[in-house]
């Protein structure tokens, strides 16, 4: 299959689409002639999350993408994700709609500086976020997510020296809960570090019994007042099983789609960001995967992801640790 430049320029594939094709279809369809299966991220736009073959955080899609036998992965997500299902999984052919689909706090980490850092401490674990490139968790001992940082902290010697990187919200909030010092990178995402902590606080005058749902990358003061800190997973099952019919959600409003299809009933509220005058608590680049993005991207098979096979020898290993800690954990 021939590349054409404009797209390798576009870094997506913008051929024209039949009028009157139905996307859904034709999109599952190729999966089942290609035996292909699509992965998508919370943040995603809901009708992406409702063509997918699995919807997850990034812990679960990971894990998903270590099981699968399809013998090709589309991620409906930003890049870093692709690359883990890469390094996880070499020998299938794994796309991204939309290589422009990155990630502010996995840019916050360049390896270079990351490198010089964990050279300036040495004897410290490293411990780094699964927002990071590739060339970065080539150069850590074991990866975490939201969704199993605390355990995996926990699971190392008490009085191991850690390096965490690149999220310093997350860091200060394991700190906080394990009561661990670690050196924290000071990395941050556009989106979580935005939210305001006077704008919920007026909110949650006007819904008294509301309960207020934060992502672990937001700043310290808004993780205080949550009534639930967790992971993208961990805050979707919280509101449905939880007994409160209103929720304020600080995270990005992406996972609303799946919070008011689990839970008609209940209210959902998108926490605001700081600054009305951006595009708020939107993750831009979340929102560059759309239907016709993914249409092309499975029908002409690129963009595909591709990460050097060196680096990819060392970042494996500490992904899989983290997937192996969590199956022990039962994670
Ligand atoms: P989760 O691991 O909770 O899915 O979060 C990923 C992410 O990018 C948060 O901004
Ligand atoms: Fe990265 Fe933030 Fe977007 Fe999550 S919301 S993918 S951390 S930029």
């Amino acid at each position: 299959m021939i590349v054409k430049k404009e797209w390798k320029k576009l870094g997506f594939i913008n051929e024209p689409i039949a009028e009157g094709t139905d996307l859904k279809a034709a999109i599952r369809q190729m999966c089942q002639e290609k035996n292909a299966v699509i992965m998508a991220h919370y943040y995603t736009e809901g009708e992406v999350q409702d063509v997918a073959d699995f919807v997850g955080d990034s812990l679960a899609l990971a894990q998903k993408a270590a099981q699968t036998d399809a013998e090709i992965i589309v991620m409906c997500g930003v890049h870093f994700m692709g690359e883990t299902n890469k390094i996880l999984c070499p020998d299938k052919k794994v796309l991204v709609p939309d290589l422009n689909a990155t990630c502010s706090l996995a840019e916050s980490c360049p390896p270079a500086a990351f490198r010089q850092f964990v050279e300036a401490h040495p004897g410290h674990t490293v411990v780094s976020y699964v927002n990071t490139t590739a060339a970065v968790k080539a150069l850590t001992d074991v990866v975490v997510t939201s969704g199993n940082a605390r355990q995996i902290v926990e699971s190392l010697p008490e009085d191991e020296p850690i390096i965490f990187g690149p999220d310093e919200n997350l860091g200060n909030y394991i700190n906080s809960i394990t009561g661990r010092n670690m050196l924290l990178w000071k990395g941050a995402c556009h989106v979580h570090e935005k939210f305001s902590l006077k704008k919920i606080l007026a909110l949650k005058k006007e819904h008294p019994n509301a309960k207020v749902l934060v992502h672990p990358e937001c700043k310290g003061p808004v993780v205080k007042i949550a009534d639930k800190v967790g992971s993208t997973a961990a805050l979707l099952k919280f509101s449905i099983q939880d007994e409160a019919t209103e929720f304020i959600v600080a995270t990005e409003s992406g996972i609303l789609h799946e919070m008011q299809k689990a839970a008609p009933q209940k209210t959902f509220i998108p926490a605001p960001p700081d600054d009305s005058t951006c595009a708020c608590n939107e993750c831009n680049y979340m929102k560059l995967i759309t239907m016709q993005k993914l249409y092309n991207c499975l029908k002409y098979e690129w963009p595909t992801i591709e990460v050097d096979s060196e680096v990819a020898e060392k970042a494996v290993k500490p992904i899989n640790r983290m997937l192996e800690i969590s199956a022990k954990l039962g994670l």
